[in-house]
């Protein structure tokens, strides 16, 4: 009986997760598209915002392109059955995804001083901050899966996407402080930072507790 809940439990957070996938990815490509449109704008923008992508252009498509292609496929590395059946092709878009990651991640970090970030120290110190986890955490996933530490790996995995996916979330915080306050964009773009990374790391730390007391789960589920 207890077990029957636990399971439905399981599968209703689940399912939100795959929503919440779907939604983040759909959001930055949106947010990517409408960026990378208006790099390639004439006349370019001159807004305080868009002006610096303009400016810096390639450090700006080094961080946002490998980063979409990163949010867009890494969710086929979690479909138990893509791994089960085709574990070669699981390794080869491990590969090219987590070089990916790392340049996105990489160029973040050059983002945040060559522009600056909007919103000053607090978008910097939450870009440094969590670029450094983000960084770290994909550098425990390859470590642990060299040494065929499957749980561990898929553990450092999500907690690198769900950072990935805080991006997103961060889009939605804006969005929520604009509409709920008379705040400007630049004003909500720090704090924003902070509670988009900071609900996800939180999100995947529950989430890998909850599936790793299940044997099951652990090995065939995302
Ligand atoms: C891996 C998936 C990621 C994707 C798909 C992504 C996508 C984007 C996009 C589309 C923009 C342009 C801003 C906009 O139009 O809203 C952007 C800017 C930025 N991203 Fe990312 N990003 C990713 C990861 C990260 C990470 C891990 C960090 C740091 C922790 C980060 C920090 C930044 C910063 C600081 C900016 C500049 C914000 C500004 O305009 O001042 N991103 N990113």
């Amino acid at each position: 009986m207890a077990s029957d809940k636990t399971n439905r439990t399981m599968m209703i957070t689940r399912a939100l997760g795959w929503v919440a996938v779907v939604l983040s990815v759909v959001i930055l490509l949106v947010f990517g598209a409408i960026r990378l449109a208006d790099m390639t704008r004439d006349p370019p923008p001159n807004d305080a915002f868009g002006v610096r992508y303009v400016q810096h252009p390639w450090v700006a498509l080094l961080h946002i392109v490998p980063g979409l292609l990163f949010l867009t496929l890494a969710p086929l590395q979690f479909v138990a059955r893509i791994r089960q059946r085709r574990i070669g092709f699981h390794r080869g878009l491990g590969r090219v995804l987590a070089t990916c990651a790392a340049i996105s991640g990489l160029f973040a970090l050059v983002v945040n001083f060559f522009f600056p970030a909007f919103g000053g120290i607090s978008t910097q110190a939450a870009t440094v901050f969590f670029g450094a986890i983000f960084l770290f955490s994909i550098a425990k996933a390859i470590f642990h899966i060299r040494r065929k530490e499957v749980n561990l790996h898929r553990e450092w995995m999500i907690r690198t996407f769900a950072l990935a996916m805080g991006v997103a979330s961060i889009r939605v915080f804006i969005a929520l402080f604009t509409i709920l306050s008379d705040l400007g964009l630049e004003q909500v773009f720090g704090t924003s930072f902070w509670l988009g990374f900071g609900t996800n790391m939180l999100a995947a730390e529950v989430w890998i507790n909850m599936t790793r007391r299940s044997g099951q789960l652990v090995s065939g589920g995302s």
